[in-house]
C-alpha cells in the first residue's frame, strides 16, 4: 500500500482533532553493488527508493512518545525517562533511536503521532533502517537537533546494533538519511565520504522480490563477519578493505578454504563496485550490468549468501533481452534481487520475470521498478 501523506495526515487529524506539526519521512533502499563490504570498510554502491516510512507528528510537553501504527493497527509509547526493552515489535527501533541520541548527550522532547510506511517488510529492502532514520528525523525536528546524515545514520546503526541486537554494518541508515534523486551513492563506509553518482538514463532498477524470507539471517550473518575479521587477522590489516587482489594471490593459501573464499568475495567486490561507479560515470550500463552478474557468482560461490529462490530469479531476469545485469541484494539468504533494464522493455521484463519465476518456483514474485529518491526529509 503505498502511502501518501494526505492519508497520514487525514488519519493524523481523525485521531488527535488537530493537524500534525510535522511529516518526516525515511526511505528504503536497493543496493546496486558492494555486498558485505560494509562492514569491512570497503565501497558500497546503494540508492534510497521511492518507498519510505512517514511520520506525522506534534509535540507533547511530558517527555513521552506515544505513536500508531497505521499498517499494524497497534499503538505504542514509552518514557524518554525511562527506556526499557520490551520484545522486539517495531517500536524498538524508535526507542533504540532515542536511547542513542540521549546517551550522545542530546535532550529530546516527546512527541505524538501515527505512522505507516510502503516499504515492504523483511525483504532486505531495508525497511528497519528507514524506521531508525524515520524516527532520528521525528526526534530531530521536535527537539531542534542539527541533521547531520553522517551523525544521524551512526544513530540509527548503534539503535540496531545495540538496541535491536542486529549487527549491522553502516550501508542502509547512511543511504537512507543521505540519499540523492536519480543517483546512486558511492559510499566509502571507512571514511564515510559519499559521492553521488547519476543513474544511467533510460534504466530502470527493478526490484524482485523472490518471496522467500530469510530465516536463521543474523546467525549466518555474524559468521560471515567473524570469518572476515579472522583473515583481516591473517592478513595483519584493520579490515579487508586494506587487503589488494596481488596480496590476496601471493599469500591466500595459509587459510582455510572458507574463510579464503570469504575474503575473495569481500576483495574482489571491493574492485568491482569502484569500477561499477566509473562505469556508471560513462553511461556504461553493459558493464554495469556484467560487474553485477559477476558480484551474484561471487556472492553465490565464494560468499554463499545466496539461496535457491535467489538464483532462480536472477536467471529469470537475465533471461530477458532488455536486462543488463541482476544480483541478489542485502544481506541474501532470501529476499530481493535487483535488476538493471531499458526502460522501454520494463513492463515487458516485469511480466516475464514474474511468470518464468512463479512457474520455476511456484512462489509469486512481488515486483518494484523504483526511481532513486532522496533521503530522509520533513515533508
Ligand atoms: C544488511 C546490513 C548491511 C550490509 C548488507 C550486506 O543489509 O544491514 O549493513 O552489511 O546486509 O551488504
Amino acid at each position: 500500500m503505498p502511502v501518501e501523506k494526505p492519508q497520514l495526515v487525514a488519519h493524523f487529524a481523525a485521531r488527535f482533532a488537530a493537524a500534525p506539526k510535522w511529516v518526516v519521512h525515511a526511505p528504503g533502499r536497493v543496493n546496486l553493488i558492494g555486498e558485505h563490504t560494509d562492514y569491512n570498510g570497503g565501497f558500497v554502491l546503494p540508492l534510497a527508493i521511492d518507498r519510505a516510512i512517514w511520520i506525522a507528528l506534534r509535540p507533547r510537553a511530558d517527555r513521552r512518545v506515544v505513536v500508531h501504527s497505521i499498517d499494524f493497527d497497534q499503538s505504542g509509547e514509552f518514557s524518554l525517562d525511562a527506556l526499557v526493552h520490551d520484545g522486539n515489535g517495531w517500536i524498538e527501533y524508535l526507542k533504540g533511536t532515542a536511547w542513542s541520541l540521549q546517551e550522545a548527550g542530546y535532550r529530546l522532547t516527546g512527541w505524538e503521532g501515527v505512522l505507516a510506511g510502503d516499504v515492504p517488510l523483511g525483504a532486505g529492502l531495508s525497511s528497519s533502517a528507514a524506521l531508525e532514520m524515520a524516527a532520528a528525523r521525528a526526534f530531530a525536528a521536535v527537539s531542534d537537533l542539527p541533521w547531520d546524515v553522517v551523525a544521524m545514520a551512526k544513530h540509527g546503526q548503534r539503535a540496531e546494533n545495540q538496541w535491536v541486537g542486529v549487527n549491522c554494518g553502516i550501508m542502509d541508515q547512511l543511504i537512507s538519511a543521505a540519499g540523492r534523486a536519480d543517483h546512486a551513492l558511492l559510499i566509502d563506509c571507512r571514511s564515510l565520504k559519499k559521492e553521488a553518482v547519476p543513474f544511467p538514463p533510460g534504466v530502470a532498477a527493478v526490484v524482485l522480490d523472490t518471496a522467500t524470507r530469510r530465516g536463521l539471517v543474523d546467525s549466518a550473518y555474524n559468521e560471515r563477519r567473524a570469518q572476515c575479521e579472522a583473515a583481516a587477522r591473517f592478513f595483519g590489516v584493520p579490515a579487508l578493505r586494506d587487503v589488494g587482489l596481488e596480496e590476496f594471490a601471493r599469500s591466500a593459501d595459509g587459510l582455510d578454504d572458507a574463510t579464503r573464499r570469504r575474503a575473495l568475495h569481500v576483495i574482489t567486490e571491493n574492485d568491482r563496485t569502484l569500477r561499477a561507479a566509473e562505469a556508471m560515470r560513462r553511461h556504461d550500463v553493459q558493464e554495469l550490468g556484467r560487474l553485477m552478474n559477476e558480484s551474484h557468482r561471487s556472492l553465490r560461490d565464494d560468499f554463499e549468501v545466496s539461496s535457491e529462490a535467489l538464483d532462480a530469479m536472477v536467471e529469470c531476469a537475465r533471461l530477458h533481452a532488455g536486462c543488463y545485469g541482476a544480483r541478489m541484494t542485502g544481506a541474501g539468504f532470501g529476499g530481493c534481487a535487483i535488476a538493471l533494464v531499458r526502460s522501454e522493455a520494463a513492463d515487458d521484463f516485469v511480466r516475464g520475470a514474474a511468470s518464468t519465476y512463479q512457474q520455476r518456483i511456484g512462489l509469486m514474485p512481488a515486483v518494484y521498478v523504483c526511481r532513486a529518491a532522496e533521503g530522509a526529509g520533513v515533508a
